[in-house]
């Protein structure tokens, strides 16, 4: 069979620190077409190598006269490839190529309208003088195009709102197409990559998982691969890729540590063990997680004694499985992406469980088929591999589970309420046909005592706190609204099932920032 090139048809777009750029890549790879995000300042060898199709340069936070302003090598702009600059990307072009941006007084953001003067290219299949809905967030503007360039568009506040060379090479917009707020974007960039760079849409998952088993099988040989697998996403893709390449060349170590949710461990051996027959080996080592656990209150301390037991436990596992040249883990691209993009504190706030250390310590070369990936890539090669839907869809979990969710001390009573509560929770959400609809959805312990009254009698019980959030990456999130009725029904549950254990259930309306989703 001959294999078409998923890889031939490719975009690059250089990050000038939009916190849209993500959002460019995923709607170039919506359109089927490979595209990777590197900083502006790559050098132009690599790009050479890398031989786009077309170019785009994101937004950015800056103004092209500030004295940090990100600028690109300008001979970027005389590669045999189109170019589409966003935004900050359009003032760059306008800069270097001897157009007049005028500074700004004031920030334009919001809705706005674009009146379309030329539809020859970049709005093919728009009516000229169509109003357009779109997207602006910019404050510099472009005051006179460089010269032998023509306006595609103007709106009220922008004279030129889209631009383009006289050979239809090199375009600008200052509006964001990436954006669902200017509805008809993705027909813009589409008509940027099939009409102006010529591309062919052959990214798609199912090319992908073909690509990708070849591509594994090739590497591999007959070495062998271990892989943790803790039931989530991303490491089940990742193993059920290698397990359809190589078989039972591939080894899996599931760890329990004890701070699992309830018949997660069962669950997890029962498909991957039970139904796609892989090596699998469960270690229960929860008796090591708690006891080292013991007494322990504080987040940080406890985040660092699981990442430490776990990286111990696996490595133990894995020598006694024998020799493995190389260790499968199922990083995203989004953790690769060298970029200057706005990320927010998040990472240096938790210290966060994985197994980050494991291969220097274990001299494995590292394989990670998901790295090119973002997370609903992922999804969609989990049903491409057949993965259950309820696995595919599953909420994130932390890798320290319950730990994070129980504050202060953990203790086997403790955890087994926390599983109660958790199980009658995401069972109300269920049934409210919500589990989908948020980013993560879970109770929390507060080991707070607070009065109540049950049965006529006095009780003194620990308090639950129920959290949903709504996110796109988890680096920023919004407490969900959840209907005051469901709410109703996970209260009166948790409270009647959970017996003097619990008699308090609040809900958590703390947005990310200030918060965070978790709640250690
Ligand atoms: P925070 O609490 O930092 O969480 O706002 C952001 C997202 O990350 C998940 N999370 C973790 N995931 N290991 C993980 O694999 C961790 O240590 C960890 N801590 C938090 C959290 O559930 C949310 O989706």
């Amino acid at each position: 069979m001959i294999m078409a090139n998923i890889y031939k048809h490719k975009v690059l777009i250089l990050d000038f620190g939009s916190q849209y750029t993500q959002l460019i890549a995923r709607r170039i790879r919506e359109a089927q077409v490979y595209c990777e995000i590197h900083p502006f300042n790559i050098n132009l060898d690599r790009i050479k190598d890398f031989s786009p199709k077309g170019l785009i340069l994101s937004g950015g936070p800056s103004s092209i006269y500030d004295k940090e302003a990100p600028l690109a090598n300008r001979d970027i702009l005389d590669l045999d490839v189109p170019v589409l600059g966003i935004c900050y990307g359009m003032q760059y072009i306008t800069h270097v190529l001897g157009g007049m941006v005028e500074k700004a007084t004031d920030r334009e953001y919001g809705n706005a309208i674009i009146n379309i003067q030329d539809n020859r290219d970049l709005f093919y299949g728009f009516n000229n003088e169509k109003k357009e809905p779109v997207w602006m967030s910019h404050g510099d503007r472009i005051d006179r195009t460089p010269d032998g360039f023509r306006v595609l568009a103007n709106s009220k506040n922008s004279p030129v709102a889209a631009m383009a060379d006289e050979s239809g090479r090199l375009f600008g917009v200052q509006f964001h197409p990436e954006v669902a707020h200017t509805p008809n974007g993705i027909k813009m960039l589409n008509n940027f990559l099939f009409r102006i760079c010529q591309c062919e849409p052959s990214w798609t998952m199912a090319s992908f998982v073909r690509q990708t088993i070849t591509d594994i099988k090739e590497r591999i040989g007959d070495d062998r691969v271990i892989c943790g697998l803790s039931g989530g996403v991303d490491s089940s893709v990742t193993a059920l890729l290698l397990h359809e390449a190589i078989g039972d060349k591939l080894s899996c170590i599931f760890v329990d540590n004890g701070l699992l949710r309830r018949d997660e461990s069962k669950e997890v051996m029962d498909l991957f063990k039970g139904r796609y027959k892989m090596d699998l080996h469960l270690v229960d080592a929860s008796d090591v997680f708690l006891i080292k656990l013991e007494d322990v209150t504080d987040p940080e301390q406890k985040r660092k004694i699981i990442g430490r037991e776990f990286i111990s436990v696996f490595e133990k596992k894995a020598r006694e499985l024998g020799e493995a040249r190389y260790l499968a883990q199922g990083t995203l691209y989004p953790d690769v992406i060298e970029s200057v993009s706005f990320r927010g504190p998040s990472a240096t706030i938790k210290s966060h469980h994985n197994v980050g250390g494991l291969p220097e310590i274990m001299k494995l070369e590292l394989v990670e088929p998901l790295r090119e990936l973002f997370k609903d890539e992922v999804r969609q090669v989990g049903i491409e591999l057949g993965l259950p839907k309820e696995l595919v869809l599953r909420q994130p979990f932390p890798g320290p589970g319950l730990a994070v969710r129980i504050l202060g001390e953990i203790t086997r009573e403790r955890l087994e309420i926390l599983r109660s509560s958790d199980v009658i929770l995401l069972e109300e959400i269920r049934k409210a046909d919500l589990y989908e609809k948020v980013w993560q959805s879970f109770a929390v312990l507060l080991p707070v005592k607070t009065v109540g009254v049950q049965g006529d009698q006095r009780a003194y019980g620990y308090t639950i706190a129920i959290r949903a959030v709504q996110s796109v990456d988890a680096m920023t999130c919004k407490y969900s609204d959840i209907p005051h009725s469901v709410l109703d029904n996970i209260s009166n549950k948790i409270a009647n099932e959970m017996g003097d254990k619990i008699n308090r259930i609040v809900y958590d309306v703390t947005n990310k920032p200030p918060g965070t989703v978790e709640w250690e």
